[in-house]
């Protein structure tokens, strides 16, 4: 198998650091992409990777992530966007957004559209790591994404992984036929550092005490990325989709998540807020 070289984000820790060391045996090229230097070279030290930081309550971080990944290869044949979190209260960072919104979709967003070209000529593949509160708590309002209203965590974490599927749908519906493909997973109920702030009493329970025992291992979640990142797309899974593990579709998907014309308004804003030219960012094609 030829070297490939995959950039994840998120990778610091939980089920990002499993992928990367699951990948790591393979001698595929790791870049792994942490918030914090000392936490990410822990991770990427071990495995002859290269670590790279970023904060995505940043996106002059998200930037500089970019032009140091461009700097490091000029082909990415995998990008797992994965980082990610669910935060107890709101925040506007300093880029105007919501903070949820930010870290989990338009930093991941800007990051994919300032490599298009690199993934383009690696014929990528995009893993964006969502979550079964697509359809469990998101209900997305293109008029009011900074939750500006009362703040619930788990409604808009859930919005920001629907926006994580929206998002692979964009991507497929925009590059797909130029070699591009996209696919949106969740990783199962994972015991890591997620869930720890979130504002939901019932969830932070799940998560932060004992009855995370209950819960599936990092490595478990890894294994259902590793599925996305190694699979062919086209024969292992549909570009443009979402599953909750392999070959699994949701039970009861969130009707907002093959509404295309709300996926075409979400691309447009996040490319307005993350100062993407949206003129730019090529629309996808008519249909006839
Ligand atoms: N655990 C679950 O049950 C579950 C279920 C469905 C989906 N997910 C998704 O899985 C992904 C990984 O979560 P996890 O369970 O592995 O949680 P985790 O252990 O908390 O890991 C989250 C990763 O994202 C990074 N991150 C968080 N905020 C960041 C920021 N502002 N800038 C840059 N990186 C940041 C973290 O960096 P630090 O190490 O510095 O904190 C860490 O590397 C997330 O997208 C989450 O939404 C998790």
């Amino acid at each position: 198998m030829t070297q490939r070289t995959i950039v994840i984000t998120g990778a610091s820790d939980g089920i990002g650091a499993a992928v990367a060391r699951k990948l790591a045996d393979r001698g595929d090229r790791l870049l792994l992409v942490g918030r914090r230097r000392d936490k990410i070279d822990a991770v990427a030290r071990p495995l002859g990777a290269d670590a790279l930081v970023a904060d995505f309550e940043s996106l002059a971080d998200v930037r500089s992530l970019a032009a140091e990944i461009r700097r490091r290869t000029d082909r990415i044949d995998v990008l797992v966007n994965n980082a990610g979190g669910v935060f107890a209260d709101r925040v506007v960072t300093a880029d105007g957004n919501e903070r949820t919104m930010q870290v989990n979709h338009y930093a991941g967003f800007l990051l994919t559209n300032l490599l298009i070209d690199l993934l383009l000529a690696g014929d990528a593949t995009v893993v964006n790591t969502s979550s079964v509160a697509a359809h469990a708590f998101a209900k997305l309002d293109m008029t009011d994404l900074d939750a500006s209203g009362r703040f619930r965590s788990m409604k808009v974490y859930g919005d920001s992984k629907l926006a994580n599927i929206l998002f692979a749908k964009g991507l497929h519906t925009r590059f797909h036929d130029q070699g591009l493909s996209a696919v949106a997973v969740h990783p199962g109920a994972i015991a890591s550092n997620f869930g720890k702030e979130t504002g939901n009493v019932l969830v932070r329970l799940l998560y932060s005490t004992v009855l995370s025992r209950l819960l599936s291992t990092s490595e478990s979640g890894a294994d259902n990325l590793v599925w996305a990142v190694d699979g062919t797309p086209g024969e292992t899974w549909v570009s443009g989709e979402y599953y909750e593990g392999p070959n699994r579709f949701p039970r009861r998907p969130n009707p907002q998540q093959n509404d295309a014309a709300l996926a075409d308004a979400l691309w447009a804003e996040s490319a307005r807020r993350t100062g993407l030219d949206v003129a730019r960012t090529p629309v996808p094609p008519v249909q006839e």
